[in-house]
């Protein structure tokens, strides 16, 4: 039989290679590399695309291949790809979710700890030989006991939730409509929410309807006691923003996965001593990965197939 064709864009490992070109014709698409790189017979070949990566999914893109049918994304967010264009021309859309949830929320709460005791700093002051020439470690903040808030309380944030929970503060959230909770309690305003918590934690997915939804008044209110986590997408906060409220110390630290212009993150991120950078890994583990790839081919298997996408967005 012959195999058909797919395009696999950046790169994946040899765990989803291996299994992937077993069954399909293999097209690849570097990051930053031009449609112009791939053979011509890609483009009327290849019904489906195994995305990855954070660069933008376009319509002109998906325009390219007259025969796309399916767009299979590895991750959960998708607000790099066009979906209303894929919808208006029949392309399904699937992604991977909960699969990735408890790897987000392991991280984030990671981070939370991390942040709040100073782990990274406390490790590079004994590499460089300052706690035996210059003494104790500053003192950090405390977690237990913090009041949580929760940007956005979906798979991920009830998960991380959760996993606070049992640290003994309240536990706060936003949401547009409040949700059953163990005691939880629902802010419909943002800024109201931050202002309530020590510890800010935005997991709202990305996309259009987010942009910016975390700005100066939200910072603000936060304080100059709070702690920000973003584990969703850089776009969520308002990112200007951020760096001025981290420069001044209008908040006191933060910690994030997620960036705008990702890989090629703003500079003054560098310069900050307040800010844990952590490079878009939450979902990085091993385990997590097989299973992401998994699921991503068995989406593209049921496209193939004509049955049901396993967990389809349009
Ligand atoms: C995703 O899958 O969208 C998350 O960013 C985790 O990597």
């Amino acid at each position: 039989m012959t195999k058909k064709h797919i395009l696999t864009f950046e790169t994946y490992d040899e765990w989803d290679v291996v299994p992937m070109e077993a069954i399909y014709t293999v097209h690849n698409l570097q990051y930053g590399a031009s449609l112009e790189t791939l053979p011509s017979e890609a483009f009327e070949k290849v019904h489906a695309f195994a995305f990855r990566g954070h660069a933008s999914l376009s319509a002109e893109i998906m325009d390219a291949f007259p025969n796309l049918g399916m767009v299979a994304n590895y991750g959960v967010g998708f607000d790099t790809i066009d979906v209303a264009h894929a919808t208006s021309k029949g392309i399904k859309v699937s992604n991977t979710p909960d699969v990735l949830t408890d790897d987000v929320a392991d991280l984030a709460v990671g981070m939370i700890i991390a942040q709040s005791r100073g782990i990274v700093g406390a490790s590079s002051w004994i590499k460089s030989g300052n706690w035996a020439e210059r003494g104790a470690f500053g003192l950090q903040r405390k977690v237990s006991g913090k009041r949580i808030g929760i940007v956005g309380l979906g798979r991920i944030g009830r998960a991380i939730a959760e996993r606070m929970q049992p640290f003994g503060g309240p536990i706060h959230y936003f949401s547009r409509a409040e949700k059953e909770t163990p005691g939880w309690f629902h802010h419909a305003d943002i800024v109201e929410l931050a202002a309530e918590v020590d510890i800010l934690v935005v997991t709202v997915s990305g996309g259009p309807n987010t942009i910016g939804i975390v700005g100066t008044e939200a910072l603000n209110a936060l304080g100059s006691d709070g702690l920000l986590i973003n584990v969703s997408r850089g776009t969520t906060i308002d990112e200007g923003a951020l760096l001025d409220a981290l420069e001044r110390g209008t908040i006191r630290a933060a910690a994030l996965d997620v960036f705008e212009n990702e890989p090629h993150i703003d500079v003054r991120f560098h310069r900050l001593e307040n800010v844990l950078l952590s490079p878009h890994q939450s979902s990085g583990t091993i385990e997590t990965r097989k299973v992401m790839g998994q699921l991503q081919r068995d989406n593209l298997a049921a496209f193939f197939a004509g049955k049901p996408l396993l967990t389809a967005v349009n």
